[in-house]
């Protein structure tokens, strides 16, 4: 592994490069989005030219989907996959019960289709993701453009009922104009602090109309497995509540190494 990777990129490798040891011959799979799904798209595509594995993918966003093409994964569409055996995925938090805050990218939609489109989903993360409660980062919703305003205030208004601490929405930009989703939809980061009830903001923000998705993952992840700086891991499985600990080899083909620019 290149020095100039940092300690937490390196975690994002160890962490992605084990969740792809979970994917078998034939299997059909969810592909995450970010920069630490990316790292598993790559050691996929690694695993696929070496071994010769047979695999489906599902991107979740059009960036994973050029990256997994380049990589050699053959990637087809929801539609056309149907149900999916495992999505691997990172994300933004993750609590004690294994539910999300997703969407820093903006993909959260398309990976929330998917990951519940599918028997398991892994989550791959550097150990700065994990907390107690989710909300100190921001929540995103993505919604349309029609109005997008109104559904701010009535998202903005229904907070106030709500058990959390900030309720500032912000539209998230980029540079000087809205950041598009894939959807061609915008998105709406919830500075919440804290939040103390996910499941029902989960509920309550769905209903709001012009909202089409939140970035709370509620009982979707079923294991994560938390990579650090020096190559170890660890895995928790929330169903059976076993944790596993190991240590990944970084010693790899070069060409995962490159410039992921992601
Ligand atoms: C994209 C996501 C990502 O999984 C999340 O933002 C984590 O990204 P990274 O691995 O780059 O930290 O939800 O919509």
């Amino acid at each position: 592994m290149p020095a100039e990777l940092t300690p937490v990129e390196k975690a994002k490798f160890v962490a992605a490069k084990k969740a792809v040891e979970f994917i078998e011959d034939g299997m059909r799979v969810g592909l995450g989005t970010g920069s630490t799904a990316a790292w598993m798209v790559r050691c996929l595509g690694e695993r696929v030219r070496s071994e010769g594995l047979r695999i489906t993918g599902v991107p979740t966003s059009s960036r994973t989907a050029a990256l997994a093409r380049e990589e050699g994964i053959k990637v087809v569409t929801l539609e056309e996959a149907q149900w999916l055996d495992l999505t691997i995925d990172g994300t933004d938090e993750f609590d004690p019960d294994l539910n999300l805050i997703k969407g820093g990218g903006g993909a959260h939609l398309q990976e929330k289709i998917v990951a519940t489109a599918s028997d398991q989903m892994i989550v791959i993360a550097d150990a700065g993701k994990e907390v107690q409660h989710l909300g100190a980062f921001p929540l995103p919703i993505e919604v349309i453009p029609f109005g997008w305003m109104t559904t701010k205030a009535l998202v903005e208004e229904m907070l106030a009922s709500l058990d959390v601490l900030g309720r500032e929405t912000t539209l998230r930009m980029n540079g000087e104009k809205p950041f598009v989703t894939d959807e061609g939809n915008r998105i709406l980061d919830l500075h919440l602090g804290r939040i103390g009830n996910a499941r029902q903001l989960a509920l309550a923000l769905n209903q709001v109309p012009g909202v089409v998705e939140n970035g709370l993952f509620i009982d979707i992840c079923d294991r994560v497995i938390i990579g650090y700086g020096d190559g170890r891991l660890e895995m928790r499985d929330l169903g059976t509540g076993a944790v596993a600990r190991e240590r990944v080899d970084f010693v790899e083909p070069a060409n995962v190494f490159t410039d992921l620019g992601n």
